[in-house]
């Protein structure tokens, strides 16, 4: 049934006027053709998931998509994928004008072929930048490459993306602008003028803003990302949605107000998405915090999907933290039990699903 997703999804991104109701499309669209309600417990993550109108994505490598066990678990579980680097600039744009797309695509026809979404991961971010970027001097320049990058990207994906990360990690955890090249050449600006110019370069993409540690509502930079959505949503400066890393360890654990946190963020009128999910551990510790950041999210309809960090322990950017619901010979972990019965019991997401 999933594979009705992204035919359905990709009629809807063709079609104009849809933008702003996509991802309340998709939801409609995955509650109906699962045909499931909380009466039927569905047996995977992307199932469960759906039956309340949300998606359950991982990120992943092209380089994995030769391997039969990554591929089953992936398809059997998910029903969307991030790629975890083939979007970023360096490997998209590494010499300027010189676009290599080849990886990134294999991943995008990969998740299409499965009816599954994508998400695009990221437009605007100061790591992974070839050096070229970091090179120029002038506001001009820096302008003209951005908004380059944004509009060849997109163009190049338009319709296939549900959400894009426009701009990545902006802030530093003081709430200050993280001094980058964009932000040190251009100035404040530059957020603005990214979304809207992948407004334009996709009209039916969901825009987001994904950072990490803003999922305490009290931190200083949790605050400063409340303060420009709130002052984009003021002046018409388009925002979708907000994307919380959530890469959470025992320095930086799951907050107690996370859920207060996502409804913050939505009451400004945004969709929430968890979009690197990732928890260390094996046991009842690790499952009752993936439990906890799972309940937050399906007590919000605003929050639409989560996506976690990875497949297998052994592919995470951090392997020794184990931090994935899968071991490293993809046998489920306890968090994974626990995830699937908190998807099955969730409340409605953007739309309430059909029953
Ligand atoms: O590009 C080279 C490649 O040519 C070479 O063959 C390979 C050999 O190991 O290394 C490749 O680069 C690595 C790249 O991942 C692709 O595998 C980099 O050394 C490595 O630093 C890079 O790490 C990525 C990291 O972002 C960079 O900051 C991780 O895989 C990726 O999981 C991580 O993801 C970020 C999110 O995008 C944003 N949020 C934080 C998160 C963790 O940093």
């Amino acid at each position: 049934m999933i594979g009705n997703v992204v035919t359905d999804t990709a009629r809807q991104a063709r079609r104009p006027g849809l933008r702003t109701a996509l991802v309340v499309g998709i939801a409609g669209v995955l509650g109906a053709g699962l045909m499931a309600g909380p009466a039927d417990a569905a047996s995977t993550l992307g199932a469960s998931a759906a039956q309340t109108g949300r998606y359950f994505g991982a990120a992943v490598a092209a380089h994995h998509l030769d391997e039969p066990a990554y591929v089953a678990t992936l398809d059997r579980e998910f029903n969307s994928v991030t790629p975890e680097n083939e979007m970023k600039w360096d490997a998209t744009e590494p010499v300027r004008g010189s676009f290599r797309y080849a990886a990134a695509d294999q991943i995008v026809a990969h998740a299409r072929g499965q009816g599954m979404l994508v998400r695009g991961h990221t437009l605007v971010w100061h790591s992974q930048l070839p050096s070229w970027v970091r090179g120029l001097s002038t506001a001009a320049d820096v302008r003209t490459a951005m908004t380059g990058h944004i509009n060849a990207l997109m163009s190049h994906w338009r319709g296939q993306i549900h959400s894009w990360n426009v701009v990545n990690e902006a802030f530093q955890d003081t709430g200050a602008r993280r001094n980058t090249v964009f932000q040190s050449r251009i100035g404040d600006d530059y957020i603005e003028l990214a979304f809207r110019t992948a407004r334009a370069a996709d009209p039916d993409a969901r825009l987001c803003y994904n950072d990490y540690y803003i999922d305490d509502a009290n931190h200083a930079k949790t605050r400063a990302v409340f303060d420009l959505v709130r002052d984009f949503k003021t002046r018409g400066v388009p925002i979708d949605c907000v994307g919380l890393q959530s890469h959470f360890n025992a320095t930086s654990p799951v907050p107690d107000n996370y859920r207060q946190t996502i409804e913050r963020f939505a009451a400004l009128g945004v969709d929430v998405q968890i979009t690197e999910l990732e928890i260390p551990g094996s046991g009842a510790a690790q499952a009752d915090d993936y439990r906890k950041v799972v309940n937050a999210c399906m007590a919000v309809a605003r929050c639409t999907g989560i996506t976690v960090f990875g497949i297998p322990d052994h592919y995470s950017w951090r392997p020794y933290a184990t931090p994935l619901l899968f071991d490293s010979e993809y046998n489920k972990k306890p968090a994974y039990e626990a995830v699937l019965s908190a998807l099955n019991a969730g409340g409605p997401g953007p739309v309430p699903a059909r029953s």
